[in-house]
């Protein structure tokens, strides 16, 4: 058996890796530390098997707690973060704590029990990229330089070069991967995706940033979690993979294909207030996971991925529902 600690397991991406591993993986047990924020939810795990996944509710800048789970461990996933950018401009206190000193954290835990250790880390670090309308066709790769543009972004970045010191200073058994956009099931509804689609369900209009020319790079939570497996069993001590499914879309076209799979007129929706410090792309080669690792994305029809995307939500209205008006209400105060 392999024990894995899954850090932010209760939130969206770190919950559809559990539930991955549970199905695809049955010789690997977990543990699961998740502060249980706004964003974390212990209804994502409720349905898993308690005698292969265990929930402990802790922080994650708790180094006594985090130096006994780690001791008891193999590897741990880190997922757990404040990650939402909106949220980072408002307040980056909570930021600076979990992803900063919650990281930093984890990495002297498991450098104390020498425990393998892979951080989860997002495209964001490397700020952003011209539109190609430009006639920009550049991509990130792990050779891009780091230049991030908002709080939540600086923290993901300061994290990640923690991790790639501990490698070099202390020999640390680390990887980190940095993954485009993902979406799917159990996203909180502040996030773009699911919040289109819960506004059209709770008969509120869908809401677009700015010009709605920005570019997102889209990727399937489901591959998001194979690549990180794929990574943490067979990939480079020391390396950084970029995770991506070439799926570049403007937000206005994500918005009028949900609006369009949902029956709605393609004008049903608001323009709101830009996010302040937007970044305009993102784009991810992830030609060195694809040839040194053999991973490939399998949701490559987005209309599809997102199809049943929506149809999660319908069928989840009582996952959604109680947090949903507060959510809009907190947008409402900035405008948005
Ligand atoms: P999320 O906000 O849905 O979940 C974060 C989880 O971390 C929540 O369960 C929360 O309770 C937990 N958490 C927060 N602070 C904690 C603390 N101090 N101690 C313990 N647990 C804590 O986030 P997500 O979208 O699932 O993102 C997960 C990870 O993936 C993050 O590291 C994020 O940077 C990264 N990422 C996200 C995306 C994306 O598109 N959402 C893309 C690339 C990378
Ligand atoms: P988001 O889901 O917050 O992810 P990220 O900031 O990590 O890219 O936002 C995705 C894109 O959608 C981003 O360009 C901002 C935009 N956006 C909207 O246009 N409307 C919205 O209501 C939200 C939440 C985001």
């Amino acid at each position: 058996m392999m024990h894995l600690l899954v850090t932010g397991g209760a939130g969206f991406i770190g919950a559809n890796f559990v539930h991955d591993i549970v199905r695809e993986h049955p010789t690997t047990d977990v543990t699961v530390l998740d502060k249980l924020t706004y964003a974390g939810n212990r209804a994502n795990l409720a349905d898993l098997p308690a005698e292969r996944v265990r929930l402990v509710v802790g922080d994650i800048t708790d180094a006594g707690l985090v130096d006994r789970l780690v001791s008891q461990t193999d590897a741990v996933v880190h997922y757990a973060a404040e990650s939402h950018n909106d949220r980072s401009l408002y307040n980056p206190d909570p930021f600076v704590q979990t992803n900063i000193v919650g990281t930093y954290t984890l990495l002297q835990a498991c450098h104390k029990y020498n425990v393998r250790f892979h951080q989860i880390s997002t495209d964001e670090v490397y700020g952003d990229l011209p539109l190609r309308s430009t006639g920009s066709t550049a991509m990130f790769t792990s050779d891009s330089r780091y230049n991030p543009s908002s709080p939540y972004a600086a923290t993901k970045a300061s994290a990640d070069m923690l991790v790639r010191a501990w490698v070099r200073s202390f020999g640390l058994r680390a990887t980190i991967s940095n993954c485009s956009n993902n979406y799917g099931p159990y996203q909180y509804v502040e996030k773009f995706i699911p919040r289109q689609i819960t506004n059209i369900l709770s008969g509120r209009r869908p809401k677009l940033y700015g010009r709605g020319m920005n570019v997102r790079d889209w990727i399937h939570v489901s591959d998001h979690s194979r690549a990180v497996w794929e990574i943490l069993m067979h990939g480079e001590i020391g390396q950084t993979y970029l995770i991506g499914a070439n799926g570049e879309r403007s937000n206005r076209d994500v918005l009028a294909l949900i609006l369009k799979l949902m029956g709605r007129p393609a004008d049903a929706f608001d323009w709101v207030a830009d996010r302040a410090g937007h970044d305009r792309r993102y784009a991810i080669d992830a030609t060195k996971l694809r040839n040194e690792l053999g991973w490939q994305p399998e949701v490559t029809d987005f209309e599809a991925g997102l199809q049943q995307t929506i149809d999660w939500y319908r069928a989840h209205e009582s996952w959604w529902r109680p947090v949903k008006a507060q959510v809009e209400a907190g947008y409402r105060v900035h405008g948005q």
